[in-house]
């Protein structure tokens, strides 16, 4: 197979297995690539490449642009604090503005959850969704898996934790997509507030004592408190929060066993993740931005193709 079966990459929800295979088939190539001297191909000459971004982002945004630059492709970014957005224009306006200037390829990040489905149905483009809301972020959930497969040599049978604010993550979602559907077994550890009560249908284990999830799991992936998406309180206190769900090297070594410790960042330091944990030996989370590159640079060249 060298042919996604979509035109767009909305979610994992909507991809299949082969599809996840053939982008980390490709991504093993670009991650040669990116490792060479000469780090960029031609492959998306011709090509033009939008990135809209209306919600903030580092990691994301840079990563994309890398890929796209390493592809030869033609980039112009944009932020909606410095666009018309404020003036007023609806997100088809701005989009099909954009695309009157020849665009091939739209990467989105937006904070409302199904703007990168909405906007693949009302233009002509092929779209990418970079993270929309807590629904989706596909590259994200990509990649995770992608560094556990290099790690680990494998998906299947591997048991993946993730920790922390599933209620309202995003990467949460993307990653349990793309686990399951690589054979790999999930469960999710957070307070009961911050697990969503849809859990139940996607098949994973759900485990409120964090010593619990370490222990029975290989790889543990450890989310940030998605404070800006929370309107209500969670949690009595952050300091409550860190006793149950920070994750630190006391714990880590008392697990006697090696896990793999994974966060998409960005990080912080001394809630979810201690940094004598990040910066560990047992740490991959630069790995996963350097995977980031790679998947990012095989979706765009598949969806172009
Ligand atoms: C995540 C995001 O923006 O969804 N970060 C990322 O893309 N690397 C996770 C987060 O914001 O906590």
């Amino acid at each position: 197979m060298t042919k996604l079966s979509v035109q767009h990459l909305l979610g994992i929800k909507y991809i299949t297995k082969n599809d996840i295979e053939l982008i980390f088939s490709t991504a093993d190539n670009f991650k040669d690539v990116i490792n060479r001297p000469i780090k960029k191909v031609p492959s998306l000459r011709d090509i033009t490449i939008a990135n809209l971004f209306f919600e903030n982002s580092t990691r994301t945004r840079l990563s994309f642009e890398l890929a796209e630059k390493r592809l030869s492709a033609d980039v112009v970014n944009f932020s909606a604090s410095s666009s018309s957005v404020s003036k007023g224009e609806t997100l088809i306006d701005t989009v099909n503005n954009i695309l009157a200037m020849k665009v091939d390829i739209v990467v989105m990040r937006h904070p409302k959850p199904g703007a990168a489905l909405f906007l693949s149905k009302h233009v002509k483009a092929k779209i990418v969704n970079a993270g929309d809301g807590a629904h989706e972020h596909p590259t994200q959930g990509l990649l995770d898996a992608f560094s556990i497969r290099e790690k680990l040599g494998k998906l299947k049978g591997v048991k993946v934790a993730i920790i922390g604010d599933i209620l309202h993550s995003r990467v949460a979602i993307s990653n349990i997509y793309c686990l399951k559907k690589l054979g790999a077994e999930v469960m999710v550890c957070g307070p009961t507030t911050l697990i969503p009560k849809y859990i139940s249908a996607l098949d994973v284990k759900v485990e409120h004592n964090m010593l619990k999830a370490l222990q029975w799991c290989d790889v543990a992936n450890m989310l940030r408190i998605q404070l800006e998406r929370q309107e209500i309180n969670y949690f009595p206190s952050l300091r409550e929060y860190i006793m149950m769900y920070g994750l630190n090297k006391q714990i880590l070594d008392s697990l006697n066993k090696e896990i793999i410790i994974m966060h998409p960042g960005p990080i912080n330091r001394g809630v979810e993740i201690t940094s004598d944990v990040a910066d560990s030996k047992h740490s991959v989370i630069l790995q996963q931005v350097e995977n980031g590159v790679a998947i990012r640079m095989a979706v765009l060249y598949l969806l172009a193709a």
